[in-house]
């Protein structure tokens, strides 16, 4: 098979869809691994460590995606966006992975089908146990919980852990995490080492062990609703206009005490649920943090700005859309390894062809498109 690797040309994006190590893999499994030169600059990951593990350095983007199957991070460019077509440059018939974020791009679905390409989401891998070593979104999203609280302990101007010093006491920081899935459990876990005193919130009850082992408080809603709150896929739903009002009393309470937030609540397919509200920005004390890790879908907090560091009544708002490749060596390690191993699934074991199982749960999950059609049952749903 020949595996394509372009380098990443959209604004801000610094990871890359290959690390050297797959690349070893992929090679010593016989496929043919073309890489862009310089793919892997932003990264940190120079094109002699990829050469070294038996990948071609090509010189363009046009060859490197002339491939088979074609890694990205993020989805294709077009003309439209005033970038060079990169859809264009995929061959007919084609394997394209990606986090080609479906919902937000429809009409680039459609674009695909009519290329005839054979396109597969990142995000729409099943959460199921057999994928968990595909799941790009868990990957990513730990690096962007981790990331979220060094980006917000940096921009506090004060200390996180207890200090007890001969120049004086200080107590430790007190950060609350809105949404409590793999970035908000990795944001407690990060929040913890640093010393902060962390409590959480998720409609989902079912975290509320998980936030409590990790070291946090967890804060709850009383309501009956909290029962139903999690889909069969384990997301979470989209509450009731009662429910968001106890919950709006109970994240505004909690702020007014908090000197760093980091908001990670999301609903596959919907905008951001509304979390953090302009007179809660105003209720906290000057000089406290918020990171709004759902900027990118609409955002949890009322006055973040997508990819913007605002000051608002004396609270720093932090709303990087990239957070996940501000740490890009290990989250392109991470994505690299979560495309292999969904690449080993669609890999015929005796020929080493492309060859994916139409019928498995994980490859259905994630195809958007084959011969000419839109063919994602995720996309026809409208949700995970
Ligand atoms: N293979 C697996 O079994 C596997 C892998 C990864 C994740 N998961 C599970 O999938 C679920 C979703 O994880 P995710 O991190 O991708 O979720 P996500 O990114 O869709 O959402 C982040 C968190 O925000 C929460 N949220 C949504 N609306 C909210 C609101 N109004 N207020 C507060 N919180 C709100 C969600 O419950 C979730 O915990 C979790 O249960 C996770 O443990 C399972």
């Amino acid at each position: 098979m020949r595996i394509g690797v372009p380098k990443e040309i959209r604004a801000s994006e610094r990871r890359v869809a290959l690390s050297p190590e797959v690349a070893g893999k992929l090679a010593q499994a016989g496929h043919e691994v073309r890489i862009e030169t310089a793919a892997g600059e932003n990264a940190r990951i120079p094109d002699s460590a990829f050469a070294q593990a038996g990948a071609i350095i090509v010189p363009d983007a046009c060859t490197a995606f002339g491939a088979d199957v074609v890694l990205k991070v993020q989805r294709p460019v077009s003309v439209v966006e005033g970038g060079p077509d990169e859809i264009a440059w995929l061959h007919e018939g084609a394997g394209l992975i990606g986090l080609l974020a479906p919902f937000e791009h429809r009409d680039q679905v459609e674009a695909y089908a009519a290329r005839g390409l054979t396109a597969f989401a990142m995000e729409f891998i099943p959460r199921i146990t057999r994928a968990q070593s595909m799941d790009a979104l868990s990957s990513q999203s730990t690096v962007a919980g981790y990331r979220a609280v060094i980006e917000a302990a940096h921009a506090f101007g004060r200390l996180m852990p207890l200090m007890m010093t001969a120049a004086g006491t200080v107590a430790p920081a007190k950060v609350l995490v809105l949404g409590a899935g793999v970035a908000g459990l990795q944001a407690i876990a990060t929040a913890r080492r640093l010393g902060g005193v962390v409590s959480a919130f998720d409609v989902r009850p079912a975290v509320k062990e998980e936030v409590q082992s990790l070291g946090a408080r967890f804060l709850e809603v009383a309501a009956e609703e909290a029962k139903a709150a999690q889909t069969e896929g384990g997301y979470a739903r989209e509450m009731s206009a009662a429910f968001r009002e106890k919950q709006r009393a109970v994240i505004g309470e909690a702020l007014k005490k908090s000197d760093i937030a980091i908001s990670t609540a999301l609903i596959p397919g919907k905008p951001a649920p509304r979390l953090i509200t302009a007179e809660m920005v105003e209720s906290m004390a000057p000089g406290s943090v918020i990171v709004d890790l759902a900027v990118a879908s609409g955002g949890n907090c009322a006055l973040s700005e997508l990819d913007k560091v605002v000051e608002k009544h004396g609270v720093t708002i932090i709303g990087y859309g990239d957070m996940a490749s501000r740490a890009p060596t290990h989250a392109s390690a991470f994505y690299a390894k979560n495309l292999f191993n969904l690449l080993q699934l669609m890999t015929d074991k005796e020929s080493k062809a492309f060859r994916p199982d139409w019928e498995d749960e994980i490859v259905r999950g994630a195809l958007l498109t084959r011969e000419g059609r839109v063919v994602s049952e995720a996309l026809a749903r409208g949700g995970l």
